[in-house]
């Protein structure tokens, strides 16, 4: 049976669409094998929302082309393949085939043209994708990813923000029925999920048959064995007062919401199409801090877009230094062509786009820093990611509020899912403690 390499870039939906493509080479009789010289297959699921993801993703594509065996197939996937559709033959001649976002469903085809024989019975054991980091206690990191899953509610998006190529590559919104989104939380608990991620590029957009994203909260929050439930991402235009109400009212729900501002400048938002003023912005999440006080409020940024001035920088920069986010992710803004951003005038200049960029995000560490010392002293209930990539004599994982905690190895921990820690110290990446 012919054995897959797959590589992912970019975001949680593209994770999520990895794990579909694996399990349909897996029903088919694949194996799964993480060097790519040994595979029959290999398959690179890609991300364009910045020029930098790109030349990653192309700068793999050069060095599969010299590891793989001459005779195995090539297949790139995701928004990369979409958006570069024309120019892959003449950029990466060797890639043997493109599937962009919504091609998913010409997959098993397409493996069926490479020889993967498709009228087997189906096989019913479940997914086994490799690990490298098989441990001596026995335990390895497929124990682990097994616990967290992603499940997604919608696919595309249609806000057509004007810096963005997302829209582009997947398409438009489409809402995917509320059964088969409660079913596959199902499926995911009993194989031993505890946090299920509901996914869409704007969550609050979600409406089947009349069901919001409110409604929807409230029938997944009800799964039985479901531990943690959380979701991304929201829209600031779209993310209103019943959802902060349904969040209040589901148990389950981990205490953290990611809304991106993107900027704190109305001349910036309205260049970005975002559909917001930064008032509006202000008044939603007071409203989210009076229902649902100890949250942890994260959003993304985007610094040097065009137009931005001076001006409108410091408007973002004194947000951030008022600790108005428990954590940020900060971008400079990055030009995708086709989009409406990248034509505009004036354009900032990519150092000054850089310098922005540093000095939000140094005011950012300090904010995450003081919002990580208030757990000094407390005992956190984190979810194991297993032992740290970075130093296996410690283990790392996941708060509530998303916050990382590493802790040391002990084998009492080894195997527990979810884990009780005594922090005892805080930095601006997370905490340290101790088990308690
Ligand atoms: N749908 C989500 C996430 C989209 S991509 C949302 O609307 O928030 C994640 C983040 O990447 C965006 O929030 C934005 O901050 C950033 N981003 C998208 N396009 C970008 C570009 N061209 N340059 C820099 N950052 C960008
Ligand atoms: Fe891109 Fe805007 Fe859609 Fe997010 S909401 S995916 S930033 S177009
Ligand atoms: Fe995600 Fe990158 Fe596509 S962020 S939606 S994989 S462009």
């Amino acid at each position: 049976m012919p054995s897959v390499y797959l590589q992912t870039f970019g975001c949680q939906m593209n994770a999520a669409d990895s794990n579909g493509l694996a399990h349909q080479a897996w029903s088919l009789g694949c194996s799964f094998t993480e060097t790519p010289e040994t595979a029959d297959i290999l398959i690179v699921n890609t991300c364009a929302i910045r020029e930098k993801a790109e030349t990653r993703v192309y700068g793999r594509l050069g060095q599969l082309k010299s590891l793989k065996r001459p005779e195995s197939k090539l297949l790139v996937t995701g928004c990369l393949a979409e958006k570069d559709r024309a120019v892959m033959r003449s950029k990466a001649p060797w890639v043997d085939a493109l599937l962009g976002p919504r091609e998913y469903g010409a997959f098993k085809a397409l493996l069926a043209d490479w020889g993967v024989p498709t009228d087997l019975p189906p096989r019913d054991t479940p997914l086994q994708m490799p690990s490298s980091e098989t441990l001596d206690g026995g335990a390895d990191a497929l124990e682990y990813s097994h616990l967290r899953s992603l499940v997604s509610i919608t696919r595309g998006c249609e806000k057509f923000c004007t810096y963005c190529i997302v829209p582009y590559t997947r398409g438009p919104l489409e809402s995917i029925g509320p059964e088969e989104i409660e079913s596959q939380v199902r499926r995911e608990v009993r194989c031993g999920a505890k946090e299920i991620t509901l996914l869409g590029q704007n969550v609050n957009s979600y409406l089947y048959e009349g069901l919001n994203f409110a409604d929807l909260l409230r029938r997944v929050g009800s799964i039985e064995g479901l531990e943690r439930l959380t979701f991304l991402t929201s829209h600031p235009h779209d993310f209103n007062r019943e959802v902060v109400d349904a969040l209040a009212e589901v148990q389950n729900v981990a205490p953290r919401l990611h809304l991106p501002i993107q900027s704190a400048s109305n001349e910036v938002l309205q260049a970005m199409g975002r559909l917001y003023t930064v008032e509006e912005y202000l008044e939603k999440i007071a409203y989210f801090r009076e229902r649902l006080p100890g949250w942890a409020l994260t959003t993304d940024i985007i610094c040097g877009f065009p137009t931005e001035t001076e001006h409108d920088f410091e408007a973002t920069l004194e947000l951030v230094r008022r600790g108005t986010f428990e954590y940020a992710f900060i971008f400079a803004y990055s030009p995708r062509s086709g989009t409406p951003a990248a034509t505009m005038t004036p354009q900032v200049e990519p150092q000054e786009r850089l310098r922005r960029l540093q000095a939000v995000n140094s005011a950012q560490l300090d904010s995450s820093r003081r919002f990580h010392e208030r757990f000094i002293g407390e005992t956190v209930r984190v979810l194991s990611s297993g032992p740290s990539k970075k130093d296996a004599a410690k283990m790392a994982g996941k708060t509530g509020h998303n916050v990382t905690v590493v802790w040391p190895r002990d084998e009492r921990t080894l195997h527990q899912a979810f884990v009780d820690v005594a922090i005892d110290q805080a930095h601006s990446w997370g905490l340290i403690g101790q088990v308690a």
